[in-house]
């Protein structure tokens, strides 16, 4: 009976599914009878994958990020490239950059050995992405599921949808605007560089160039960035407290520490000023407003229409 109405309830999703625009229930629970034990098993993985290496923290926080902001949050990022096949992958945004795919397969292979064909790839970044936040010292959350992943990706749109380091704090409203999220989103959500490392070819511009930088700070990373050479040098975003999930990043802009010449946009002098001032007094407001944005941009659909499965291998279509 119980088994019959969970068919049932399956089947209805389904349906509403196949009639665009499709508006798939997005709950906590989705999996709640169909792979109980999903995120345990999402978290089996991400907890020694982050204790082996904390970057993979910031790098699947970013992941999560990248498959969102290009047609919604689908596992696009995820397909291979193929000979007859052009993905996401190799998207300027992405490619020698987005790290942490063979982690999101090692959760998928154990996923499907526990709930065969079951839960979509995008479901299991946004979960990864959760856990990465939280092992990494930041707040947790509940993830709405119930996302598909789509059977096609687009290397144009991925150029097009994320933004670059090079990005004036105007042009970064807009491109969080275009994805339906506000300047006070932008700015929680850019509270992620606080982890993770960015190489040298995308901060040399600014530690030699930019008039609103740390001549401290600035001197420091041209230590390891020389003005030829040295492109994919690592630098962390953070260099007080590279791999903790805290708001040194609100503290460090406004100490002129931003790595990027996008992240010190958002403590310039601008309409963001004041948040940056909020964020970096006040680690709480952040991190539930970093949290309530997550859950936001976990939102961002693909369009109706778009064909979408759930796929076995997160690297290929079925
Ligand atoms: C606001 C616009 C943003 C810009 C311009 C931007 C740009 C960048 C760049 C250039 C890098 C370094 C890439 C490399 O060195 O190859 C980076 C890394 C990173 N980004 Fe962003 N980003 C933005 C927003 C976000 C958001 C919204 C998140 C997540 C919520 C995020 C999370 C990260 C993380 C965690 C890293 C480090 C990854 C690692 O170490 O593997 N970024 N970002
Ligand atoms: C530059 O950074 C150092 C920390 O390395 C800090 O003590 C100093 O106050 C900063 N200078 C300015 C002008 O913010």
């Amino acid at each position: 009976m119980g088994f019959l109405l969970a068919r049932c309830i399956i089947g209805a999703a389904t349906l509403l599914c196949v009639l665009p625009p499709c508006q798939a229930k997005f709950t906590s629970k989705f999996y709640g009878k169909t792979c109980p034990n999903l995120g345990a098993i999402v978290r089996s993985v991400m907890a020694p994958a982050v204790a082996k290496e904390p970057r993979m923290g910031a790098s699947i926080i970013r992941l999560f990020f990248h498959d969102c902001f290009v047609n919604g949050c689908d596992g696009s990022i995820l397909l291979d490239d193929t000979p007859t096949f052009t993905g996401e992958k190799n998207a300027g945004a992405n490619v020698n950059s987005v790290r942490g795919y063979e982690v999101i397969d090692a959760i998928k292979t154990q996923v499907e050995t526990a709930c065969k064909a079951t839960v979509s790839c995008a479901d299991i970044i946004a979960l990864a992405s959760r856990d990465a936040v939280n092992l990494v010292g930041g707040p947790t959350w509940n993830v709405q599921l119930g996302r598909k992943d789509s059977r096609t990706a687009s290397q144009s749109a991925a150029n097009a949808n994320l933004p670059g380091p090079g990005s004036s704090a105007a042009s970064l409203v807009s491109a969080f605007a275009a994805k339906g999220l506000s300047a006070r989103e932008m700015t929680a959500l850019s509270g992620a560089h606080t982890v993770g490392r960015a190489r040298c070819v995308l901060f040399r511009g600014r530690i030699y160039s930019d008039p609103n930088i740390n001549a401290t700070f600035a001197a420091a990373r041209q230590q390891t960035c020389p003005q030829a050479g040295g492109d994919g040098n690592l630098a962390p975003f953070d260099d007080q407290t590279p791999d903790a999930f805290d708001n040194a990043y609100y503290k460090n802009l406004m100490a002129q520490r931003g790595l990027l010449h996008s992240d010190q946009e958002l403590f310039n002098g601008g309409p963001q000023d004041a948040l940056v001032r909020k964020y970096s007094g006040n680690a709480g407001i952040f991190a539930g407003d970093f949290a309530k944005a997550m859950v936001k941009m976990g939102g961002l659909m693909p369009v109706a229409g778009t064909p979408t499965e759930v796929r076995l291998n997160c690297r290929k279509v079925n």
